[in-house]
């Protein structure tokens, strides 16, 4: 009996047929690890919310980036906390302040890795927030130079690319400025263009102690039902200078993340964040899902909608079982 319609499934039929026919897959150089460091010596503290992953001391963080780099990872993403916070966030811009010391650390032993630094404020300042506060607003024009000068102070220290983080309007513009001015017009900027604001940021606020003292971050955040402003946020960004962009999340927001690919041509990162790993590492735990099926799942889905990289705390797994040929 002949038929006339397609058979999809002679293709499916063995894993070497599958793997030879498949459209995207994740490699590991698209991987960018987050590290965070803090203040104080021979510190390794497991952060609760993010099973696996520890906060650093500058000593300690060069043993965890040996094993990073012994995976065959080659980005990480640095974040950091200070000794104090104060009203304006001074320690960001401290030449001796956490991020600052371990990135000269790391790149003087590992000067091949990528190393990106996340540029922002709510770390730093007692608000919580990510710009200077004035009553219960966050001023934008007044937070511009301490992003820049916080850039520079990581340039300075060795960093490759510096990602602003904080969603202020003319951020890219001001540190491309402050960048160039001091010399360092190859230095590339990351844009955290697209950033919704997300309870998905929950378990990392935890781990930085940045949850804002009052209010949230709808004022400066994207709201998630938005999708053609992300394309007039990256859209600004790069107009501004940006040399990549980034959506974040990522998983609620692949339609983002295909937009932004289709639309722009610089490359596009996409942020796998803190609750999205939480999420599945506690499913994980409770045997509800398969940990390495589903992180492969995620991963491969953000490549498929477009993202040339993705940040992700499951990088040093994925790494493993790449290593170990469990990575389908
Ligand atoms: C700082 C910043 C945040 C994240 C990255 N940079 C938190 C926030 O905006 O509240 C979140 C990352 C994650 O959840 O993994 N502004």
């Amino acid at each position: 009996m002949s038929t006339e319609w397609v058979r999809n499934r002679r293709l499916r039929q063995t894993p070497s047929m599958r793997r030879l026919v498949r459209e995207v897959r994740l490699s590991r150089e698209q991987l960018i690890y987050p590290l965070f460091v803090v203040p104080g010596a021979k510190v390794r503290d497991p952060i609760p919310s993010m099973p696996g992953i520890d906060h650093f001391s500058c000593d300690t963080v060069l043993e965890e980036v040996r094993e990073i780099v012994d995976l065959g990872l080659q980005a990480v993403l640095v974040f950091g906390e200070p000794e104090v916070k104060d009203a304006e966030g001074s320690a960001a811009w401290s030449a001796d302040a956490p991020v600052q010391r371990a990135v000269s650390a790391i790149k003087e032993h590992f000067p091949d890795l990528v190393v990106i630094t996340d540029v922002c404020l709510c770390a730093y300042t007692l608000s919580g927030h990510c710009g200077v506060v004035e009553g219960e607003r966050i001023l934008n024009d007044p937070t511009l130079p301490l992003l820049a000068q916080t850039a520079l102070s990581h340039v300075r220290a060795g960093a490759d690319i510096v990602a602003p983080s904080d969603m202020m309007d003319g951020h890219v513009a001001a540190i491309r400025a402050a960048l160039d001015d001091a010399g360092f017009s190859q230095t590339p900027i990351l844009g955290y263009s697209a950033k919704y604001a997300s309870a998905f940021y929950g378990p990392f606020r935890e781990a930085e102690d940045s949850t804002p003292a009052f209010g949230d971050r709808r004022s400066y955040q994207m709201d998630p039902g938005n999708l053609r402003e992300a394309l007039r946020e990256v859209q600004a960004d790069i107009d501004e200078g940006a040399d990549m962009v980034m959506v974040k999340p990522a998983l609620a927001y692949l339609d983002v993340v295909r937009a932004v690919s289709e639309k722009t041509t610089v490359p596009v990162v996409a942020y796998n964040v803190s609750g999205e790993y939480a999420m599945i590492k506690a499913a994980a735990a409770q045997g509800w899902i398969d940990e390495r099926q589903s992180v492969c799942e995620v991963l491969t889905a953000v490549i498929r909608a477009g993202a040339q990289a993705i940040i992700s705390y499951h990088a040093k797994d994925v790494a493993r079982w790449m290593d170990a040929g469990q990575w389908e």
